[in-house]
């Protein structure tokens, strides 16, 4: 494999419950390929949001390391996470999280204005999703399935090196969720960018070339039970 964009390297997290210390992640190690695009299974409190967040470089493990584009991210400051993640990262959240003050052309020209950039790709983005001429709408009068692919644009606007997203279709019906997901596939594939999708469907990761799930703190190969 040629160098990982992205690595886990021993990574664990754990989180207090009261006087409980739960383990959600142990021990984990995963590299994510340039480009590649790789579904992430595992049961309803396995901890995969947990992993997403800790790749992106929101959380910070409590052991082991988190490497974005060969960076180790344990080494950085928040403040030089952060940068680092608006250059690097594309998010792609469940409930589309666009921000509804905000007009559709704004919600996508967002990362772009946090890194300092020029805005011009933010229409061009919009026209690939299919949605440039509800450019000066806000995301409320928009249907589920297009308000996430405005997220879509957004997510990928800044040509983001790995794309994460969390259920990205599981508040949309099967079909707006395919034609989203399949969007989301050919964006990323046009840009070079890796994918890294958390989903419990198996069309979400029939489309990806490697399935791997949580369970006990651990990834292991496949979808896991009952696939
Ligand atoms: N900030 C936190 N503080 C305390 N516990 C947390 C925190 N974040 C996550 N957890 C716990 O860690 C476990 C894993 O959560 P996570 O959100 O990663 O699961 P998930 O696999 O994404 O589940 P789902 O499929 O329901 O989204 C859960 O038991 C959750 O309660
Ligand atoms: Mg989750």
């Amino acid at each position: 494999m040629s160098r990982p964009i992205a690595a886990l390297e021993g990574v664990s997290r754990r989180f207090h419950e009261g006087r409980r210390e739960r383990w959600v992640l142990n021990g984990v190690d995963l590299e994510v390929a340039a480009g590649e695009r790789l579904a992430l299974a595992g049961a309803s409190g396995s901890g995969k949001s947990t992993l997403l967040n800790l790749l992106g470089g929101i959380d910070r493990p409590d052991s082991g390391r988190v490497r974005l584009d060969g960076t180790d991210l344990s080494g950085l400051s928040e403040h030089r996470r952060t940068l680092f993640r608006r250059r690097r990262i594309g998010f792609v959240y469940q409930f589309f999280n666009l921000i509804p003050t905000l007009s559709v052309r704004e919600n996508v020209a967002l990362p772009l204005e946090l890194i300092g950039q020029d805005l011009g790709p933010a229409d061009a983005l919009l026209e690939q999703v299919g949605l440039l001429e509800r450019a000066e709408a806000f995301p409320d009068v928009l249907s589920g399935g297009e308000q996430q692919r405005v997220a879509l644009a957004r997510a990928l606007v800044h040509r983001p090196a790995l794309v994460l997203a969390d259920e990205p279709t599981g508040n949309l019906d099967a079909r707006h969720g395919g034609a989203v997901l399949d969007l989301l596939a050919e964006l990323a594939r046009e840009q070079g960018a890796a994918l890294v999708i958390v989903t419990h469907s198996k069309a979400v990761s029939q489309r990806c070339e490697r399935v791997l799930s949580l369970e006990d703190g651990r990834l292991s190969r496949g979808g896991g039970a009952g696939w």
